[in-house]
């Protein structure tokens, strides 16, 4: 594991990083609120390898820990994000109630490309004015409220066409994509 030392604080806020880590110190489940808060204050609202390493070695917590974590949760992305997501479940469960078209609909919505057949296993699609990225996870856990859709980190069960509708254009109406 790299030592803090060896670094580059330069390429995130180290500052906010050891704050937030002080903290939380070591209360149970302290890295998951860590990457949580670090991500939402990331302008990408991502999870850069840099953070990742410097929070496993100033948290003293295995790197592949660290990693564990950060893959295992819909909620984190380890590719920058625009300014809103959008993230659609393609499990089964999901997908059984629906949740290709919901895919289809928010692709259109946001004016983003389909890629055919919303067969796609791991999607992320960011609109090329960063206003805001499409994604889609394996399960959000949450199967017996299919099909979930999760809109800026807020998650929506047994969600319908018009009501992501609703959603994406109250984000539109709001300035938020645009
Ligand atoms: S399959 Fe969608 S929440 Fe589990």
């Amino acid at each position: 594991m790299p030592s803090v030392a060896t670094l580059r604080p330069q390429e995130f806020d180290q500052a906010f990083v050891d704050r937030v880590i002080a903290e939380r110190g070591d209360r149970p489940g302290a890295l998951l609120g860590v990457l949580e808060r670090v991500q939402e204050h990331e302008p990408a609202h991502y999870l850069p390898t840099t953070v990742l390493e410097y929070i496993a070695a100033k948290t003293a917590t295995p790197l592949s820990q660290v990693y564990s974590v950060a893959t295992f949760y819909a909620l984190f992305s380890l590719e920058p994000q625009g300014r809103n997501t959008v993230c659609i479940c393609r499990g089964t469960a999901c997908h059984t109630r629906g949740s290709r078209d919901l895919l289809e609909t928010a692709t259109v919505r946001l004016g983003l490309q389909s890629d055919g057949d919303g067969e796609t296993e791991s999607l992320s699609i960011t609109t090329p004015d960063g206003a805001a990225t499409l994604r889609t996870v394996a399960c959000f856990g949450q199967c017996a409220l299919a099909p979930v859709v999760e809109v800026n980190h807020t998650i929506f069960g047994h969600m319908n066409e018009r009501s992501l509708l609703k959603e994406l254009d109250a984000l539109d109406k709001g300035g938020r994509l645009s």
